[in-house]
């Protein structure tokens, strides 16, 4: 496995969520343990945990921190409900948390109408287990489906980090990488630093490098001078939302590599797994850009790099014009062209 766990469910339904504090990385692989839900939305809205994957499973193990302690089985619906909305308003852009604790509340009413409240709790968390179980194939499945796209000797280009550490296991831009080093093939990796909170530097370098292939770490700036060199074919990255058009949210940054790949004729890849199909939006108009702390780019990692009191604009996620897309990977197969008619195609 190419890098450790990011998060788990320890012991019974009594247990408590560890996870990978990814704010430590790359110098300490530190691991925190959540107790209640405040911990989880805590975790989630610092980023201790990040990726939108990896969210969703954070906050259906979230819902059963929330409820386990309740045995009132008059309230426990009322208490489910004022869980599931805490954890909607850690972070907005990410459509697979929403999706995840929509399942958790659809899990209740479908399977928690007889019995205790402790066993709608073990229930509860059958499918928190299960969510998480889900990403693990198919972040496999995803880099089964877009392996056959890097070739021999190329060099490939990723934003941000869609590694194993932003899902449950194995990730999804970099699963594609992983599964065609596991076939044998040999690229080199072209990681965009991401600013401002660095994911690419501090964890997709961290995640390749653990993983024996080859990367060279980059300054979002550079990407366009490394494209024009000839040193980049392909690139793949994660997203955030995707809308039914196959518009697509993703780190701050990806929208200007895409823009860098058509302008150099490289095909630009986006990788997801189903939960990050947003069918209801018809386009990428409609997705909810997260708004972050000025201080993440006048104070990064405690230093201040800005003079005092300066106006900053910090949006965290851009949308990608399906248009500058060359196909999205999902665990079902490639989408390509992305259109909202193949979208639905291999979707529905
Ligand atoms: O702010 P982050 O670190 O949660 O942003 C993560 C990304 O933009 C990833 O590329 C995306 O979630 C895909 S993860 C498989």
């Amino acid at each position: 496995m190419p890098t450790p766990r990011t998060l788990e469910w320890i012991g019974d339904a009594n247990g408590f969520v560890r996870l990978i504090d990814q704010t430590q990385l790359p110098t300490a692989l530190a691991y925190r343990d959540c107790h209640t839900v405040e911990d989880v939305w805590e975790a989630i809205r610092s980023l201790r945990v990040r990726g939108a994957p990896a969210i969703g499973v954070a906050a259906a193990m979230g819902v059963v921190l929330g409820v386990q302690n309740c045995k009132d089985a008059a309230h426990y619906g009322e208490r489910l409900q004022e869980v599931t909305s805490y954890l909607r308003t850690s972070r907005p852009t990410a459509v697979n948390l929403f999706w995840a604790v929509e399942r958790m509340e659809r899990c209740f009413q479908s399977e928690c109408q007889t019995g205790t409240p402790q066993e709608w709790t073990q229930r509860l968390l059958a499918e928190a287990l299960a969510i998480a179980d889900e990403d693990r194939r198919m972040c496999r499945a995803i880099g089964a489906a877009g392996a056959h796209l890097i070739g021999d000797g190329q060099g490939v280009l990723t934003h941000c980090n869609a590694g194993g550490l932003a899902t449950a296991e194995y990730g999804t831009a970099l699963a594609v990488m992983f599964t065609a080093a596991e076939q044998g093939r040999r690229f080199h990796v072209y990681a965009d630093e991401t600013r401002p909170l660095l994911q690419g530097a501090r964890l997709t370098a961290w995640e390749l490098h653990q993983a024996g292939i080859p990367v060279t770490l980059i300054c979002d700036s550079m990407a366009g001078q490394v494209m024009k060199e000839g040193r980049v074919q392909l690139v793949i990255v994660g997203a955030d939302r995707i809308a039914a058009n196959g518009d697509t949210a993703n780190k701050i940054g990806t929208y200007s590599v895409a823009l860098l790949a058509q302008a150099h004729g490289i095909p630009f890849y986006v990788a997801a797994p189903s939960s990050t199909f947003d069918l209801r939006l018809s386009n990428g108009d409609g997705i909810p850009i997260e708004q972050r702390d000025p201080r993440e780019i006048t104070h990064g990692f405690g230093r201040q790099t800005a003079p005092e009191g300066i106006c900053v604009y910090n949006p965290a996620f851009d949308v990608t014009p399906h248009h500058l897309i060359a196909g999205i990977i999902t665990e079902k197969g490639l989408i390509q062209p992305v259109c909202e008619e193949a979208i639905r195609a291999l979707l529905e």
